[in-house]
């Protein structure tokens, strides 16, 4: 979730530098930092700020530096509280040697208490530190600096992406990854490093993934490429079509709200981009067609909001295609019994296609030669890269750390795919596929037009009231239960709001308990009656506590409304699209109590976009 970025070239790299990390700065902003050997001098200089990158860019005004070799970092933290202390870069005793480095080194603090011993001081508290002064003293111990590395790398443990200069070779630069993303650009007489291509695609699309476990030792027109055992390696370049969008936010305040009302375009992209690949669809997904028409089971993996649209295509392929699915979280999947079965297919939910947990219960299934996909939204990621096949939602580059679009593009591409494999199997026939097509353009036109309706009240009289309760309690049941766990999701990230979603037959087991005038309900209904009538029950269990009852309701449902404090009315769509429906009031109104309370929406504290530590 931090992210590295180098250069080292004929240019200066400071400016590179600083706007690749600006590109990268939605994996994590706790602080920032900046190395580099000055041209003339050959010394390392650097500096570090606590806080967002902008802090770094007003010391550099402050105390420029520059040269032909440098490094950056923006940090999320794992070891050791965000502060300039325990900024990156890290470096040796000596300052000779500099570090930049994503992941975590798990055997850090044997490592540090081994090299406490034998004289080497440290000055922050996080693990990237141990990996300079080992290097240091490997570098005393080893003839060459390959030999260096080889002892290095084969010494740490965990998932880590690194990238070193040092002083005493001024010409290279020392790229490394384990598990975490690492990618070189090649450029002419000059090289990018980042821990994603978006970050320097507007200067080369000549592109080299590091191989998992794996090391580079670069100058500015040469790539030495080894396996962690020393073993050379050939580079595998390939050229990249993908674009940086220079991603404003017009006129909107913050991202998250450009991006709750990019949804409707969004969706519509998405479902022409999968209608339009209908025929190609199992090559694309390097399915063969006896093997869909033999799927007996599904299973989703995913972490935070793609899990949540997981568990509602649950829902999907279990009614749509008749298949039984199990839904998993990936930060759990892997520590489960694992029973391989040959007719199951594994989908990958993932907005980045970075998300660790999630990348690592991939590679767990693709070891054992199972059938694996992933839904994503960034076509340069690594599930893209390491799925048996992948299907790209349209929702485009998601900057706020709270996921919208992404969340309803998913649900849509999971609602078509659960259609398609529906109509190989001879379940559903093309005229179904094709309205099923036109039901999630109804339910984008729905999510919209209900934020539209809801607007006004909502920012005028509305967000302003709801800033006032500490906490909110989350019902949903079926289908509206993922749903409410998205909405509570939401509401707390952004506005620190305490928020506990139950499903709803659960309350008299305990959450009722909380029940009282200052922790309002906000109940999520649902358009099949018989859990509908479910749901009003609940509604009254709480008003009859004294409670106060939001409702997000369907139009008809006028017991539910007639019973709530406050309720959000949503025309009716197709049972299974109701929660793609009913999104976009739950992520405005969200949005709006956030914004009430001055929250910096887009980078709530504590959390990043991409999370690709464990
Ligand atoms: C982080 C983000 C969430 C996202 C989750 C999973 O927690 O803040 O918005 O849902 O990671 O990310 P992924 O990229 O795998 O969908």
């Amino acid at each position: 979730m931090c992210s590295v970025f180098g250069y080292i070239g004929k240019n200066n790299c400071r400016s590179y530098v600083m706007e690749g990390l600006q590109k990268l700065e939605y994996r994590g902003y706790d602080s920032a930092g900046f190395a580099c050997l000055d041209s003339d001098d050959k010394r390392l200089y650097f500096s570090k700020a606590k806080g967002r990158l902008k802090n770094l860019a007003t010391l550099l005004k402050e105390k420029p530096m520059d040269g032909h070799i440098g490094i950056g970092h923006t940090r999320w933290s794992v070891y050791g509280k965000p502060s300039q202390k325990n900024a990156h870069p890290h470096f040796d005793c000596e300052k000779r040697i500099s570090i930049v480095h994503n992941g975590i080194i798990e055997n850090y603090h044997s490592l540090k208490e081994q090299l406490t011993q034998a004289g080497h001081i440290f000055h922050s508290e996080t693990d990237t530190e141990t990996i300079a002064h080992l290097f240091e003293s490997l570098l005393v111990s080893h003839k060459t600096l390959k030999a260096a590395v080889v002892d290095l790398v084969n010494q740490l443990e965990g998932a880590y992406a690194f990238l070193c200069i040092n002083q005493d070779y001024p010409d290279c630069m020392i790229m490394v990854r384990k598990r975490s993303p690492l990618c070189i650009g090649i450029g002419d007489d000059e090289i990018f490093v980042a821990s994603d291509p978006l970050a320097f695609i507007n200067q080369t699309k000549k592109v080299l993934f590091l191989p998992d476990e794996s090391f580079a030792i670069v100058k500015k027109d040469l790539i030495e490429l080894y396996e962690f055992s020393g073993k050379p390696l050939t580079p595998d370049v390939q050229e990249l079509s993908i674009e940086w969008q220079d991603n404003q936010k017009n006129e909107h305040q913050h991202y998250m709200l450009k991006e709750i009302y990019e949804q409707k375009n969004v969706i519509h992209a998405t479902v022409d981009f999968l209608h339009a690949m209908t025929d190609q669809i199992w090559d694309h997904l390097s399915l063969t067609l006896e093997q869909v028409r033999k799927l007996d089971k599904i299973h989703l993996v995913g972490c935070g909001t793609s899990w949540h649209a997981a568990r509602i295509a649950q829902f999907y392929f279990e009614t749509i295609c008749m298949i039984p699915t199990r839904v998993h979280l990936a930060s759990e999947f892997r520590y489960m019994p694992f029973f391989p079965d040959e007719d199951s297919l594994y989908v990958y939910i993932s907005q980045s296609g970075e998300t660790a947990d999630t990348l690592e219960a991939l590679r767990l299934v693709n070891s054992m030669n199972l059938p694996t996909i992933t839904v994503t939204n960034v076509p340069s990621s690594t599930m893209v890269r390491e799925a048996g096949g992948f299907l790209l939602t349209q929702a485009g580059q998601e900057i706020a750390v709270a996921s919208t679009k992404a969340f309803s593009t998913q649900l849509s591409a999971l609602y078509w795919l659960a259609h398609r494999i529906a109509l190989e199997k001879r379940i559903i026939d093309s005229v179904q596929m094709e309205q099923a097509e036109q039901d999630l353009l109804v339910a984008a036109e729905v999510l919209e037009n209900t934020i539209e309706n809801y607007k006004r009240d909502i920012c005028q009289t509305h967000a302003p009231f709801y800033t006032q309760f500490d906490r909110v309690i989350f019902l949903g049941r079926h289908l509206s239960y993922p749903l409410a766990m998205e909405a509570a999701l939401k509401l707390k990230e952004i506005s620190y709001i305490f928020s506990q979603c139950y499903p709803a037959g659960e309350l008299k087991h305990g959450p009722l308990a909380l029940v009282d005038e200052k922790t309002p309900v906000f109940i999520f209904s649902h358009s099949e009656p018989l859990i509908y009538q479910k749901i009003v029950s609940n509604a009254h269990e709480t008003k009859a506590r004294g409670g106060h009852v939001v409702a997000f309701a369907f139009e008809g449902q006028h017991e539910l409304i007639d019973l709530a404090d406050l309720s959000f009315v949503v025309p009716k769509v197709k049972t299974l699209l109701g929660p793609l429906a009913m999104i976009g009031i739950i992520q405005f109104f969200t949005y709006q109590i956030a914004k009430n309370l001055d929250c910096p929406i887009d980078k709530p504290r504590n959390l990043a976009k991409s999370v690709t530590v464990e």
